[in-house]
C-alpha cells in the first residue's frame, strides 16, 4: 500500500479491479433502467464522491448532478443514528427521474431519511444506488436499495471515499480499518 502510514491498520477487502468491475457492471443496468431518460443524480457529500464520478463517467445518458451534505454523528466507528444537514439541493427534482448516490447503508438511517426527503420533492422516478451495504446493522428497514454495488461483512471499512475521522478517502480500494491498530 504505497503512501499509507499505517499498513498494519488497514486489510484489502475489495480491490480497485473488483470495484472497477462492479461499478461498470451498475452503470449498464442503470442506464438500461433509465433509458430514454435524462437522470438527476444526487449525491450525498463527502463518502460518495469518488463512486459517483466513476459511475456516472460510465452511464451512457443525459445526467445533471446535484449533491446533499449530511452527515451522521459518530463516536469513532459507531454511528449514533443523529444527522446532522450541512446542504440540500440546488434544484428542484419536480418530474425528474432521479439516481441517489451513497457510499454505504449501515444502519439505514441515513437512506431513510434522504429518501423522504427526495420523495417529498414529487420526482417522477426515484432509484437508490449503494456502493456498500452492511445488512447486519440495519436498523431502519423500511428502505431497500434498488441497486448494491457489494454486500459486505459487519466491519468497519475506509477507502474508494469512506473515511475514518475524515481520513482515508482515497484509497483506490476498500480496506478493513482496525482502530486499535492505528
Ligand atoms: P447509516 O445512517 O447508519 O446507514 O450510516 C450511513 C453513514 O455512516 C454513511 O454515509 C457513512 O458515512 C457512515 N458509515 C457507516 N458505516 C461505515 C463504515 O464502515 N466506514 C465508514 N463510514 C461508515
Ligand atoms: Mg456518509
Amino acid at each position: 500500500m504505497m503512501g499509507v502510514t499505517n499498513q498494519k491498520a488497514i486489510r484489502e477487502l475489495i480491490s480497485e479491479s473488483a470495484i472497477d468491475a462492479r461499478i461498470k457492471e451498475l452503470a449498464e443496468e442503470i442506464t438500461r433502467d433509465f433509458e430514454g431518460q435524462d437522470i438527476a443524480v444526487v449525491c450525498l457529500l463527502k463518502g460518495a464522491v469518488m463512486f459517483m464520478s466513476r459511475l456516472v463517467a460510465r452511464i451512457a445518458l443525459d445526467c445533471t448532478i446535484d449533491f446533499i451534505d449530511i452527515s451522521s454523528y459518530h463516536d469513532g466507528t459507531i454511528s449514533s443514528g443523529e444527522l446532522k444537514i450541512n446542504r440540500m439541493l440546488d434544484t428542484s427534482l419536480a418530474g425528474k427521474h432521479v439516481l441517489l448516490i451513497e457510499d454505504i447503508i449501515d444502519t439505514g438511517h441515513t437512506l431513510s431519511y434522504v429518501h423522504d426527503y427526495l420523495k417529498s420533492q414529487r420526482p417522477t422516478k426515484l432509484k437508490l444506488c449503494m456502493l456498500l451495504d452492511k445488512p447486519e446493522r440495519r436498523i431502519v428497514n423500511t428502505i431497500t436499495p434498488d441497486y448494491v454495488g457489494f454486500v459486505i461483512p459487519n466491519e468497519f471499512v475506509v477507502g474508494f471515499g469512506l473515511d475514518y475521522n475524515q481520513k482515508y478517502r482515497n484509497l483506490p480500494f476498500i480496506g478493513v480499518l482496525d482502530p486499535d491498530q492505528l
